[in-house]
């Protein structure tokens, strides 16, 4: 039998959920975790006293022999802990965005080409809520017939923390790498296809005159290979609960998800539809984390993959790209 994975864990926000969710899988042991934040780290020792605690990144993967990192430190700190674990050949799993420019971009591809062996995967969550699940099937199975068009729209309705928290003070913020990526991840996972060139827009009205320096709306146009279109919408200063709308025209079916209802409809001419369950249980969210973990335990096919990973993140970054330069944008990979 293969021995358990040795892992740790950067960042104690959303990385506490993957913390949790560790300790108890058997198949692995989380042996240390990581935070600047010092209270943080004596709440775990006082809890977990096996567990050991670090305030220095560095200092954990040196000191610790480690099979999986997962990184879910602020967006500014990810490609470089990235670059230093793959440099250790320890295997990576970070939340998105894996990076926030392209030269960070191109430094992780070519390094994790070098070293072939070290998996990396991203908490690209959307792709195991049970609807898109199904949709993926169906549009496998034939059912979609001609896609043409797919709006995706991330409202992120929590405003406080691109206001308040760290998003306002790292150098940079981008709410499409920290959003809409999870829509064109989607779109990616339906199409199964590259998308080809960009363009985009962005606005912030709601945060004017606030600490928060970026963007908080952005929009973007993707044509991908096939022709498909998508319209791509990261909303960070709406007033109204965190949501994500999604819908995929095809030449015989619609599907459409708007808030906390998904449906598809097979006809025009009348207006009965199809429900789809929207509930996304808490074991769904920790799938993405336990099939990477397959994944390197197994040599199973992950459920996000580091080309999934590479390419949603060169299309996301190509969309930031164009707000700036007002131009439609060619994705480069
Ligand atoms: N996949 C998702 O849907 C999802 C959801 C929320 C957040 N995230 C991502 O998770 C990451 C963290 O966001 P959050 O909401 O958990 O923030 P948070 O502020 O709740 O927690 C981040 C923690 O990381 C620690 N930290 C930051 N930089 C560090 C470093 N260099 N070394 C060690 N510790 C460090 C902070 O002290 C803090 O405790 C971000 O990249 C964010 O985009 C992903």
């Amino acid at each position: 039998m293969k021995k358990k994975l040795l892992i740790g864990v950067v960042g104690l926000g959303v990385g506490y959920y993957h913390f949790n969710f560790l300790r108890k899988l058997k198949k692995c042991k989380l042996i240390s975790v990581c935070d600047t934040n010092q209270k943080k780290l004596d709440l775990v020792k006082k809890n977990f006293p096996k567990i050991n605690t670090y305030k220095s990144f560095d200092l954990m993967i040196k000191k610790e022999k480690l099979d999986l990192v997962c990184v879910a430190s602020y967006d500014n700190y990810h490609s470089s802990q990235i670059l230093k674990l793959i440099n250790k050949k320890i295997n990576i799993f970070v939340e998105k965005p894996m990076c926030l420019n392209y030269n960070e971009y191109f430094k992780i591809k070519s390094s994790l080409k070098v070293n072939n062996n070290v998996k990396f995967s991203s908490n690209l969550v959307l792709r195991n809520s049970p609807q898109f699940r199904v949709i993926e099937k169906k549009i496998n199975l034939g059912e979609f017939k001609n896609i043409f068009y797919i709006q995706g729209e991330y409202n992120y309705g929590r405003k406080e923390k691109i206001l308040n928290q760290w998003r306002s003070r790292i150098p940079f913020y981008s709410v499409t790498l920290g959003g809409g990526i999870h829509l064109i991840d989607l779109a990616k996972f339906f199409l199964k296809k590259k998308a080809v060139s960009v363009i985009g827009a962005g606005n912030k009205i709601v945060t004017k005159n606030t600490k928060f320096r970026f963007n908080d709306f952005t929009t973007g146009i993707v044509k991908f290979q096939s022709g498909v279109i998508m319209n791509v919408i990261s909303n960070f200063g709406c007033e109204i609960p965190h949501h994500h709308c999604i819908k995929i025209f095809a030449k015989n079916k619609t599907f459409i998800q708007d808030y906390k209802k998904a449906k598809i409809f097979s006809s025009r001419k009348n207006s009965s539809f199809e429900r789809l369950n929207v509930n996304y249980h808490k074991r769904a969210k920790t799938k993405i984390l336990e099939s990477f973990i397959d994944s390197i335990l197994t040599n199973k096919k992950p459920l996000v993959t580091k080309e999934d990973v590479l390419d949603v993140m060169a299309i996301s970054l190509t969309l930031e790209k164009s707000i700036k330069t007002g131009r439609w944008e060619k994705v480069k990979y």
